[in-house]
């Protein structure tokens, strides 16, 4: 996207030059409009869970600005000739499912016949303009925490050959069907928070690495604090990972640096694409335990500090 002429407009709070989770337009002093799409083909093989696994992801780049949604439209493609209609009413069930949960009426939607199904959403929220949470804007000092395991990308690849246990792909599932929406409450309701995304596509090194490039901050990752699901080391070890794995690895690599011993599966499972993945924050050290502890008692389980924002490397990350 980095070629297309940039937009400027007074009310525009965030556009694309930043790789925000989504655009957001000021409408009033009070009051600013949140906007994003997401769609993509299928990640797991039950068309309800598909569906509610895309509203999800999609549901989940308004909380990553910290806004609350209000309306989405379906975005569907379909092979209406090959494939039974009835599984399409299994995803869009999914993804109503999810919608209601958040909060969010349906108002629309379009679909195109296609070879390959596909599913998203397109959702509006809303946010004070003065609260919207950016990626960037991390302060030496912070610490840094991520809400939900990492390794869904290659659960997922594992599972379409039939590689894990049904346990394994259930604790995925659960995970890639749970909206932020908890977690940014709680986040807004702190009010400290200097910089916020959501780990999805790029995975969590690659969305860490847009909070600070080009920025006065780096960070540093403990990566034993990081949590992740079980199982992941063999997968990788067995060359079970998904082929967006390493294009995000090899965009990134140069802005990152490992300690001199650093387990090769692990770095990879730092690339992985996530969907639906965690928040992903940084905010006042004194603050980041207590937030915690209340993530946990709000059934955020994952939930914890990884490390740090720093001064002594700007623009990179340090991962021990
Ligand atoms: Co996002
Ligand atoms: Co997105």
């Amino acid at each position: 996207m980095r070629d297309l002429p940039l937009v400027s407009d007074p009310n525009l709070i965030t556009g694309i030059e930043h790789a925000e989770d989504a655009g957001v337009y000021k409408l009033s002093p009070e009051l600013a409009l949140v906007q994003t799409v997401d769609f993509f083909t299928p990640t797991v093989d039950d068309p309800y869970t598909f569906g509610q696994i895309a509203a999800t992801n999609a549901l989940n780049d308004v909380y990553a600005m910290g806004g609350k949604p209000l309306t989405a439209m379906n975005i569907v493609c379909f092979p209406v000739k090959e494939m039974d209609i009835g599984i399409l009413r299994d995803v869009l069930r999914g993804g109503l499912d999810k919608m209601r949960e958040a909060g969010v009426l349906l108002v629309g939607g379009h679909s195109v016949e296609d070879s390959e199904i596909k599913y998203g959403l397109s959702v509006t929220g809303v946010i004070h303009p003065d609260k919207v949470l950016f990626n960037r804007g991390a302060v030496a000092g912070d610490s840094l925490i991520l809400t939900k395991p990492l390794g869904t990308g290659i659960l997922s690849t594992a599972a379409k050959s039939g590689e894990i246990d049904p346990q394994q792909l259930r604790e995925a599932i659960d995970s890639m069907t749970r909206l932020n929406k908890k977690a940014a409450e709680l986040i807004m309701e702190n009010g400290s928070i200097h910089a916020c995304t959501d780990i999805t596509g790029f995975g969590f090194l690659g969305h860490a690495s847009e909070m600070v490039e080009g920025s006065t901050v780096g960070l540093r990752i403990n990566s034993a604090a990081v949590p992740l699901f079980n199982g992941l080391q063999k997968l990788v070890e067995e060359g079970f990972v998904p082929g967006g794995l390493y294009r995000n690895k090899e965009f990134r690599i140069a802005q990152i640096e490992t300690a001199d011993i650093f387990p090769s599966w692990l770095l990879d499972v730092f690339f992985d694409p996530q969907t639906a993945g965690g928040l992903f924050f940084s905010l006042p050290a004194e603050l980041a335990a207590s937030l915690v502890g209340k993530m946990h008692s709000a059934g955020i389980g994952a939930a914890a500090i990884v490390g740090e924002v720093v001064a002594d490397h700007p623009g990179r990350i340090f991962v021990y």
